[in-house]
């Protein structure tokens, strides 16, 4: 088979790649390793950037969004039980759109297939060759029977433990990575949230946080050990933990739901630099993680796939590379940016297991600071509902 793009997985960047591509009239193929059911109900990330929504409405996937989603005009940070409000609105003029990516996910597998696309679901033994050339080639199996995509570019878009990163020779990249000592065992509750907008929570006991996915499905998050064990936390422990850490009152204002969903998340940040090499580009998690404290995750796995369309798009209509070659220098920009964010929003929140009293001290002048300075908060929400994009 042979396409412009052959696309490595069905997550938000290679779906959100194969949509974008259609619409400058290049042709891709996805392929991934999971069924569609599964990527459908795979539970993850929550919060979608204001120019990330504009994305999705302008280019056709984003009616269902429109419907369901909520769009929120800020947050509340938590001071043991104390909650302030952060205000959007007031700060940016802008807000955010809560809508679960397992949501966009469908919205845009649907937008695909509807267009003609072709996406491959359950394939196995995925290996990408050839990207030092100008005719890469992606090899898989599809039920048993070895298949071969001739392409011209090879998108990595395989998340964190796909094989288009490590198929990258030696010595091309450079990897920045820091593990941290924390985790989040999240829940899906059937039963509404405590407040409307989402809750950070930093308290004696840890962190956490209140969010939602519709006014009846809560996503409830409390900060762990990286390698917590689900079977310590059985449903009324993880109740009452999450009731202690929305402070006095907690206990009335959360209502308990049957657990839909239950999983622990250990946090790191990793980067590796380049995005590229020859024509192979790897864009969203396959490229990057950051800790989900900042909620921009999902948001830069479409930031990079935008960047990279519009530099193919380039590519096919003039012959020129310059975007391409670009590419590693304009995603790196914005990741940073979102590490840095990220890395600082958890490091405020969490406990740190290796902190002592004064860092203690130090993070409660820092949350009482942001909170009540404007020039503070005002950068918090700037990042929070997403820096510019071009
Ligand atoms: P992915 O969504 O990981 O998609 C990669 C796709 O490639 C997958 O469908 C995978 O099945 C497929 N694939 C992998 N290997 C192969 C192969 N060999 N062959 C074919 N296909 C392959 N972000 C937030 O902002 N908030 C959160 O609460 C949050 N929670 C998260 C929880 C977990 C457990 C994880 C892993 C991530 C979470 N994130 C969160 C991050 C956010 O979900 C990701 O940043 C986002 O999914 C990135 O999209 P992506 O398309 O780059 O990668
Ligand atoms: C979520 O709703 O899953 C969510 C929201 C905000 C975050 C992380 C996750 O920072």
């Amino acid at each position: 088979m042979r396409t412009q793009v052959g696309i490595v997985g069905a997550g938000p960047a290679g779906l959100m790649l194969s949509h974008l591509l259609s619409r400058e009239g290049i042709d891709s193929v996805i392929i991934e390793d999971q069924s569609r059911a599964y990527v459908e109900s795979r539970i993850r990330a929550g919060v979608i950037e204001s120019w990330a929504a504009d994305l999705l409405v302008e280019t056709g996937v984003g009616a269902r969004m429109q419907r369901e989603g909520l769009v929120h005009e800020g947050i509340a940070i938590a001071l043991n039980g104390e909650r302030r409000r952060i205000d959007f609105k007031r700060l940016t003029g802008r807000g955010i759109m809560v809508y679960g990516q397992h949501e966009v996910v469908k919205d845009m597998i649907k937008a695909r297939l509807a267009a003609g696309g072709q996406i491959e679901f359950e394939i196995t033994e995925a290996s990408v060759h050839d990207f030092d050339g100008r005719a890469p080639k992606i090899r898989y199996k599809q039920g048993g029977e070895a298949r071969e995509i001739a392409c011209d570019f090879i998108a990595g878009c395989d998340g964190f433990h796909g094989i288009c990163r490590p198929s990258i020779p030696n010595g091309v990249l450079t990897e920045f990575e820091r593990i941290l000592p924390l985790g989040w065992l999240g829940i899906l509750s059937q039963s509404p949230p405590p407040a409307p907008e989402l809750i950070y929570s930093y308290t004696d006991r840890g962190f956490a946080l209140y969010s939602m996915r519709s006014p009846t499905v809560s996503r409830l998050y409390l900060q762990c050990a990286p390698d917590e064990d689900l079977a310590n936390w059985p449903d009324d422990k993880i109740w009452k933990e999450l009731k202690a850490r929305l402070g006095p009152g907690g206990d009335k204002l959360l209502q308990e739901g049957k657990v839909l969903e239950k999983g622990v998340t250990a946090m790191r940040s990793f980067v590796v630099e380049p995005m590229q090499t020859g024509r192979l580009f790897l864009a969203g998690d396959a490229a990057h993680i950051v800790p989900p404290t900042g909620a921009k995750g999902m948001n830069l796995a479409i930031a990079d796939v935008l960047f990279f369309s519009q530099a193919l798009a380039e590519f096919y209509r003039s012959g020129k590379t310059a975007l391409l070659e670009d590419y590693t220098q304009k995603c790196l920009e914005r990741v940073w940016k979102a590490q840095r964010f990220s890395w600082w929003m958890t490091s405020m929140l969490h406990l740190n297991p290796d902190d002592g009293p004064s860092d203690r001290r130090r993070q409660w002048a820092e949350l009482d600071y942001v909170t009540s300075s404007e020039a503070a908060s005002k950068s918090l929400a700037e990042n929070y509902v997403g820096l510019p994009i071009e």
